[in-house]
């Protein structure tokens, strides 16, 4: 449809009809709904009359060629213009063949696969009639009791930044109108939510603005540079004004500095807790300050249907706030072809075809592997030999609970658990034993027993370990980060035995391994990954693919460590090397400073040397580019990956500057003895920071450069930056 067309459009619309467009309802509200959809917020007492449900602009969590077809045409027959539904869903880490969760995909470092599954998570939810997607999330996020970590891709505002473009790329393609296998992205939450105190999910959040800004915002920019067609709200609030009323995130800095043109909506119910947040009497003036504030659709509430006509009636709102708002909307479903194709790429025949086809889950399959951090290998106990006798045993060896909190269509009975992924492998089904040990929070002696009985038979045992998919996830706080106790006795039980042991770990955070790392020989961090998780975890397990995950979170040394992260500051009294009996110095009387396993973190079964560090020049000026090259060799006997990653620390900032940042990073694949030399470019552009005034420049002086296999061990050169 032509710009003047939807204007046409928007002249002949009611108030109600233009109200409607701002209106998100869940499934089950609109005629010719089969399913009830999916619920992802408290279903409270709604004031929906017929006539919203009629003009109701967008439906939350339907999914379903047959399903999606049905409501569009019911609607558009009851809809006096005729103006087609706008159908989002969370597509977070995959449609039905789910990928890791995003926590895992960001230990991959690997930015081309990661857009790939959100490519492929578009395609099949595409042709199942969804137009938007609820994603990238890109929290930053530092405290691993937030159970919403495992949605994020970690702690580092760069690898965030370069996975929340390519996830954006990867759900939307090219060209939106022309490409019905793609769908419109919607980068969330904006901002800060991932800092809620406490890791208290919905909790307040404070910080300044220079930290909002170096720290928390640049995913979204970059999402939105890459494209993002929405931006979410989130529940928190951001220095005292709860994200969705807060004007000066969504119209000062969101739209008239970075000049976003597309579509806001809230998180589910959150317009209304302006009210509980205490700064909206009553859902009028909750209604008043969304409005004013910049959001365009408001989620499972009806503060707007309910009060935005009398508002604009009594002139205490502009009505052009409401046609701004609702032209938006109406260009979003122009460009996803709306006005003249209302179904899109849904297709019943298709579905069968698409989802869940054989390339989708190689991809699921590789990513999964890839998202596998190997935290320790003592002995080189890891890769097993098929000559060894292996039990498996644990809570997850058959457990299907892998997908993750957020894979609502992904269907468990298909994915493939550890158990099932070693049966597969194994010829001779004699070299393999299951016990089950105990429940994911319970043990009985009968368990713990065949569980005894089972490792004794064996040569190695497998420990499949882990947190329930609603351990994590949203409103999956924890202050516990712990595996459960009866995990925690079926460990040390098993450690009696003096057997070499491997824990495979599923869960959607950082936890703190105590208990576990100390009392087995090797660890492997898997995550939820995803429907084609036990194949990809067996192929690590035996050796068929070489690990190659590196950590995008810390992992705490405990609880009592968080929030720990590898970019903190210096502090005046900064620990030494020597100091752990020293007073006075910035640390815990009882625990290290540093985390258990780093970001950056991640084995491999062969070894990598990295040699002879050097700078093409001592220093360089605005208009140079320094060149840092690195020889990493492969040491080992076999083949393996590597990501090489670069850091800088601006010695003497104008603020203080974090002790290292992320610049960089490149995987490479090396044969056993093979070397290469890596290269990495800096510019002034990448040495900038917000100022006290909030200036974004850099500074003249002296500058440290470090690269390494993760951010504790580096090389470390210097080099002077003149202006
Ligand atoms: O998209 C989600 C959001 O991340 C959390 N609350 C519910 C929304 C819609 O399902």
């Amino acid at each position: 449809m032509k710009k003047q067309h939807l204007e046409d459009l928007l002249k002949q619309m009611t108030i109600d009809e233009k109200i409607g467009q701002l209106s998100q309802l869940a499934t089950p509200f609109f005629k010719g709904s089969t399913e009830s959809g999916k619920i992802t917020g408290p279903l409270e007492q709604l004031n929906i009359s017929d006539d919203l449900v009629k003009n109701t602009g967008s439906v939350l969590g339907a999914s379903g060629a047959k399903e999606i077809r049905n409501i569009q045409e019911q609607h558009l027959k009851d809809h006096r213009l005729s103006i087609p539904l706008l159908f989002m869903s969370d597509i977070i880490h995959g449609y039905e063949t789910i990928f890791p969760v995003p926590l895992g995909i960001g230990s991959s470092w690997d930015i081309e696969l990661a857009e790939k599954s959100a490519e492929i998570a578009a395609k099949e939810s595409a042709v199942s009639g969804i137009h938007v997607t609820f994603a990238p999330m890109v929290d930053l996020v530092r405290d691993p009791r937030w159970g919403r970590v495992m949605e994020s891709t970690g702690e580092d505002s760069y690898l965030n930044s370069e996975f929340a473009k390519a996830q954006v790329r990867g759900f939307q393609g090219e060209d939106l109108t022309k490409d019905l296998h793609r769908l419109a992205a919607c980068v969330k939450h904006f901002a800060a939510y991932g800092a809620a105190e406490a890791g208290r999910d919905y909790n307040t959040v404070n910080m300044s603005e220079r930290q909002l800004r170096e720290i928390y915002l640049p995913a979204f920019q970059a999402a939105l540079d890459a494209g993002s067609k929405l931006v979410m709200t989130s529940f928190n609030t951001v220095d005292g004004i709860p994200a969705t009323g807060n004007k000066k995130l969504m119209r000062d800095i969101l739209r008239d500095e970075w000049g976003f043109d597309g579509v806001t909506i809230t998180d589910w119910g959150a317009l209304k807790e302006l009210i509980p947040h205490g700064v909206a009497e009553d859902e009028s003036e909750a209604a008043y300050k969304a409005i004013q504030a910049g959001v365009d659709i408001e989620m499972m509430t009806t503060c707007y249907p309910d009060h935005l006509k009398n508002l604009i009636e009594n002139k205490e709102v502009e009505e052009e706030l409401l046609n701004d708002a609702v032209r938006r909307i109406l260009q979003l479903k122009n460009e996803l072809g709306l006005f003249e194709n209302p179904y899109r790429g849904l297709s019943e025949e298709n579905e069968e075809k698409v989802i869940l086809n054989e390339e989708h889950r190689k991809v699921a399959k590789e990513l999964a592997a890839k998202s596998c951090v190997l935290l320790q290998n003592n002995n080189n106990t890891l890769p097993i030999n098929t000559s060894q006798k292996v039990a498996l045993i644990g809570p997850f060896a058959e457990n299907n609970d892998i997908l993750g909190p957020w894979s609502w269509k992904g269907n468990k009975d298909i994915a493939v658990t550890l158990t099932k992924g070693i049966e597969k492998r194994l010829n001779n089904k004699n070299q393999f034993i299951v016990a089950k040990g105990s429940e994911i929070e319970s043990i009985t002696k009968e368990q713990l027993q065949n569980a005894i009985s089972a490792a004794e038979q064996s040569d190695i045992i497998v420990l499949a370990l882990g947190e329930h998919s609603d351990m994590s996830g949203e409103a999956g706080s924890r202050s516990n980060i712990k595996l459960p106790d009866a995990q925690l006795q079926l460990v040390d039980e098993i450690y009696q035995l003096g057997k070499p042991t491997v824990a495979v770990l599923f869960n959607g955070r950082p936890l703190d391994l105590h208990g576990v790392f100390d009392k087995t020989d090797a660890v492997l961090e898997a995550w939820f990954p995803g429907t084609e998780g036990g194949t990809a975890i067996t192929e690590i397990l035996y050796g068929d693919v070489n690990p190659s995950g590196k950590l995008s979170m810390s992992f705490p040394y405990s609880v009592g460590q968080v929030p720990v992260y590898y970019n903190h500051y210096n502090t005046g009294r900064p620990q030494g090397a020597s100091d752990a009996q020293v007073r006075y110095v910035s640390q815990f009387l009882d625990i290290p400073n540093e985390p258990l396993f780093p970001f950056g973190y991640g084995l491999s079964y062969t070894t990598f040397s990295y040699q002879n560090m050097r700078l093409s020049a001592p220093g360089i000026t605005p208009d140079d580019t320094l060149q840092v090259k690195i020889t990493v060799k492969n040491t080992g006997k076999i083949a393996g990956d590597e990501t090489v990653q670069l850091y800088v620390r601006d010695m003497v900032g104008e603020v203080v500057r974090p002790l290292k940042e992320l610049k960089g990073f490149k995987k490479i694949h090396l044969k056993p003895q093979e070397e290469m030399d890596v290269t990495f470019e800096l510019t002034e552009k990448q040495l900038r920071y917000y100022h006290s005034d909030l200036n974004y420049d850099s500074d003249n002086g002296k500058f440290e450069v470090y690269v390494g296999p993760n951010s504790k061990e580096v090389h470390t050169l210097s080099f002077t930056l003149t202006k």
